[in-house]
């Protein structure tokens, strides 16, 4: 993909350029746009990702999604002490990984966990998350707008 040249509005810091924040996505979410449309909505989470760094120019924004619960956890491993921010929407993995909230947990980087649905309006068993407890907060059931919503509260309160 290819992104327009940005200004810098945010500073995180003097060395640093940009504030840097990834969304990270897990299992399942690379099929939006064509899973469960009822409850998941008609885009790609490409397009709208692309249409989300078009709209936050000022912040360095990455995407990663996996499948595999070892590789998000390698991921915010990798990320976590560079970081600012981690948008995460761990999908069913929210509802079943220790792991990834420990990972969560292990790095300086904050986090915002992120459903597109509203969790808590579905099965019993989605109704809680390992993730949650290390986020500084959650967002649920705006659909794809929780991603937004999540940035907005990076830039309105970077760690200085
Ligand atoms: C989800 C909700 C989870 O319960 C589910 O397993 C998902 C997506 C959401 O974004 O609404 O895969 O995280």
């Amino acid at each position: 993909m290819k992104y327009p040249s940005r200004k810098s509005i945010t500073f995180k810091a003097e060395y640093r350029e940009f504030m840097r924040l990834i969304i990270i996505n897990g299992p399942n979410l690379n099929l939006l746009g064509k899973r469960e449309t009822d409850i998941y909505g008609n885009q790609s989470f490409d397009s709208y990702f692309l249409s989300l760094v078009n709209k936050n120019l000022e912040i360095d924004l990455s995407y990663f999604q996996s499948n595999a619960e070892g590789a998000i956890i390698d991921k915010i491993h990798e990320i976590g002490f560079e970081f600012d921010g981690i948008i995460i929407n761990g999908a069913g993995y929210s509802h079943t990984s220790v792991a990834i909230g420990d990972a969560l947990a292990a790095v300086p980087a904050r986090s915002i966990e992120v459903h597109i649905s509203n969790v808590y309006a579905r099965e019993e068993f989605r109704h809680h998350s390992y993730l949650t407890k290390n986020c500084v907060g959650m967002i649920t059931g705006l659909g794809l707008t929780g991603y937004q919503l999540a940035i907005n509260y990076f830039i309105e309160n970077p760690e200085l």
